[in-house]
């Protein structure tokens, strides 16, 4: 089977974390941004991380380069086109807005660069999908309401809200109104939870946040009872093994909880997170997957299907895309 011809969906992404070393210098001088670094040779040495605090100190520090809608677009189109080429049919992205604006983008800015890239990969790659708005847990649930009515406006450009940045410390509980104003807009949500904070934060997520899916959530596998919850409800897990390990969230890729989490039922996918930054795009995680567990096609062609399912897309798009992994599973 040839896995590029299998559509899927990547529903952990952060369009920041596709920022390669290459464009940071590119826009650092359109923008005339100081870097402290002399190469990319010099900044690609630097990601090399221990915990989830290092990446995204440098993580933050890039994204300064980003100014105008310009920016956004150009990013999120390069994005759209390594996607394309391991057959993601659907993407939804997160992104950062909070840094933004700290670094003087207005947010009207940052949506409207992300937007166009995203009208013009449906249009010309037939990607669909779309801008999952994240609140920085570490920056607070006051500072995560004020994006949520900053971000009023452009509700019709985004498809819902996630919970990201340093997660230990900063649990899900603290964020239970600002989410429950984003469902009564209208909007997904989902929380990133258990990727180093502890299984209580993914209960946390789902019975107070009422997420719909958990980002990351390999935590989940110390605790039996929440694996079980997670299976009945079929509650999605969206896994990013290479970032699990750059980040030293687990040991090593064999020690990965992937094939428990298959194995207990749960509705988990493969995604890339910051693919600029761990290693690979959605073909190296599933590559690296593959050759690590021996993965055989059924498994694969489950985890494309899973990613459908767990996605956003509407019941019409599910349809078209499972019918299409379908057909290259005959
Ligand atoms: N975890 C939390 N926040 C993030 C991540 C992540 O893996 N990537 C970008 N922001
Ligand atoms: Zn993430």
């Amino acid at each position: 089977m040839e896995l590029v011809r299998v559509p899927k969906a990547e529903l952990h992404l952060h369009v920041e974390g596709t920022l390669e070393p290459e464009m940071v210098f590119e826009l650092a001088r359109r923008n005339a941004v100081p870097l402290p670094w002399d190469s990319v040779a010099e900044l690609r040495g630097r990601y090399q991380f221990t915990s989830l605090q290092s990446f995204l100190d440098l993580y933050y520090q890039c994204m300064t380069v980003l100014r105008t809608q310009e920016d956004f677009a150009q990013l999120a189109w390069a994005y759209y086109q390594r996607a394309a080429a391991d057959g993601v049919a659907h993407a939804e992205l997160f992104f950062d807005p909070q840094v933004h604006v700290r670094n003087g983008v207005p947010l009207a800015e940052v949506i409207a660069g992300l937007t166009e890239a995203a009208s013009r990969a449906a249009l010309e790659l037939g990607i669909t999908g779309g801008l999952i708005m994240c609140f920085l847990r570490d920056l607070g649930a006051d500072a995560a309401a004020e994006l949520l009515a900053a971000a009023e406006p452009y509700l019709g450009q985004l498809l819902g809200v996630g919970l990201d940045s340093a997660e230990v410390g900063h649990p899900p509980s603290e964020f239970i109104a600002v989410f429950a104003r984003a469902r009564e807009l209208g909007l997904h949500v989902v929380a990133h939870a258990g990727e180093e904070g502890e299984p209580d934060y993914v209960w946390q997520a789902l019975d107070l946040l009422h997420a719909e899916r958990i980002d990351h959530g390999i935590r989940s596998v110390e605790d039996g009872t929440l694996l079980a919850a997670l299976a009945a409800r079929q509650i999605p897990l969206t896994l990013c093994p290479l970032s699990n390990v750059r980040l030293q969230a687990v040991d090593t890729l064999a020690a990965h909880p992937l094939p428990a989490l298959l194995d207990a039922g749960v509705l988990v996918s493969v995604n890339s997170d910051d693919p600029a930054y761990f290693g690979g795009y959605l073909g190296a995680n599933f590559a690296a997957v593959t050759a690590e567990f021996g993965l055989d096609d059924a498994q694969l062609l489950q985890l494309c299907r899973n990613s459908v399912t767990a996605s956003f897309a509407t019941a019409e798009r599910k349809t078209e895309l499972l019918a299409l992994i379908n057909e290259e599973a005959t």
